[in-house]
């Protein structure tokens, strides 16, 4: 078994909860941290027990020979830059999605990968996740017959927490949230139509967060934080170390500016239609104030209709076997792990395992990463111009 040597570049929240996976495979071992903030990589190091290496600049990190691969878990905007400096010095990348913030930048990176024949898996989680492998496998193998139509709502209820409290409340950051949360779902509707986007058209706008509070405005330090519904409140979530013991790790403690400040100018609600060049039409719904946090996934076919319902690990199969008979029902329940999405954390390192053992690109790849940021940028596109985009 081949042991790869690990450095990990960002160790902010999203690392933290990795770093659970990354210790639980043989195959890795990491060696060294990245952050231009020392706090964060203690605080990473306090929570796991660990003695590494740590750098402020990424270079160093990466200057170190002995480093076979990369986590980058950085913000957005520096995914590009971290992500062809690794390549240029032959590490395999394992990159956070999007691979960057324009398309310009992603070819770049894509470039950089073939040039330097290294292995680069984007952070698609949710193609490894058995609930979501499980309906593209169904909807592969025809059971709702020939895919016609795709009904999919995202609605983050959470988005307070994670997307305004903090860097990924701007465009100049993001390039817009379809990118940064969107590019999961892209990616997964992408998968399951299997063929190219003819034509994008999207409405959005910013209906709840943002505002005119000051950009300097901390949740602490606000005279509202007792009755505002999205100040910052410490949160937990338990789970399970690699050594079997339960851990309490709280996760919101990167962030803490005011979800209604002025330089908010990211969209929060999304409606998206996607033509393929097989005939498929989706919609994508996005939105960033629901109470309930779930993706539901409605796929159509000349057969029947399959839902996934992420929220309640289900699968659902519906038959039409005549226009007033809708009674067989087949239903997939629990295929999602306990641990981070879902098992999807999990798996996704076994393939970016898999990927360098055999030399051979993942699934989750550049052309699929490619493809997810695509949709977003020409979503974005069309909201703009008011215009439907013809690709
Ligand atoms: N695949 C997924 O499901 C998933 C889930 C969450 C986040 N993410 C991705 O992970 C990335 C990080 O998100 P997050 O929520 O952890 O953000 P975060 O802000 O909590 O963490 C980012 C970390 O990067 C550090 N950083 C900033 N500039 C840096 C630089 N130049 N070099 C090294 N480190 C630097 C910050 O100090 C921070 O510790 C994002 O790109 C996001 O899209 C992916």
């Amino acid at each position: 078994m081949k042991r790869y040597k690990i450095g990990i570049i960002g160790t902010g929240m999203r690392t933290m909860f990795l770093v659970n996976e990354i210790l639980k495979k043989n195959e890795f071992e990491i060696v060294a941290l990245s952050d231009v903030s020392n706090k964060n990589m203690e605080l990473l190091c306090s929570r796991y027990n660990l003695k590494l290496d740590k750098y402020t600049d990424y270079k160093e990190l990466l200057s170190r020979k002995d480093i076979d691969a990369v986590i980058i878990c950085s913000p957005d905007y520096y995914h590009e830059e971290q992500a062809i400096a690794a390549l240029s010095l032959g590490k395999h990348v394992f990159l956070e999605k999007p691979i960057a913030i324009t398309k310009e930048g992603a070819l770049r990176v894509l470039k950089k990968r073939d040039e330097s024949n290294k292995i680069l898996i984007v952070g698609f989680v949710l193609r490894y996740n058995k609930l979501y492998k499980k309906m593209k496998e169904l909807i592969q193998n025809g059971i709702i017959g020939e895919l016609k139509t795709g009904w999919v709502l995202h609605s983050v209820g959470a988005a307070s927490d994670w997307y305004f409290h903090d860097w990924h409340g701007t465009m100049k950051n993001t390039n817009g949230l379809l990118l940064q949360k969107g590019s999961h779902d892209f990616d997964i509707i992408n998968w399951v139509v299997n063929s190219k986007l003819k034509k994008i058209v999207a409405f959005g706008s910013r209906d709840f967060f943002g505002g005119n509070k000051p950009d300097n405005l901390i949740c602490e330090e606000c005279k509202e934080k007792t009755i505002c519904t999205e100040a910052i409140k410490p949160r937990y979530i338990t789970w399970e170390k690699a050594n079997g013991e339960k851990t309490n790790v709280h996760y919101n403690v990167w962030r803490n500016q005011c979800a209604f400040r002025n330089e908010i100018d990211v969209f929060d609600n999304h409606q998206v239609l996607l033509e393929y060049n097989n005939g498929v039409k989706v919609s994508y719904m996005e939105c960033h104030y629901t109470p309930d946090d779930n993706r539901e996934y409605i796929f159509i076919g000349t057969k029947g209709k399959l839902k996934l319902d992420d929220a309640n690990n289900t699968i659902t199969v519906q038959i039409r076997n005549n226009m007033y008979d809708r009674n067989e029902n087949i239903v997939y329940k629990n295929l999602q792990e306990n641990d981070g999405h879902g098992g999807g954390d999990e798996h996704i390192l076994d393939a970016f395992i898999e990927a360098m053992n055999t030399g051979i690109q993942p699934e989750a790849g550049g052309e699929a990463g490619l493809k997810a940021m695509q949709a977003g940028i020409l979503a974005y596109e069309s909201i703009k111009k008011l215009k439907i985009i013809n690709l």
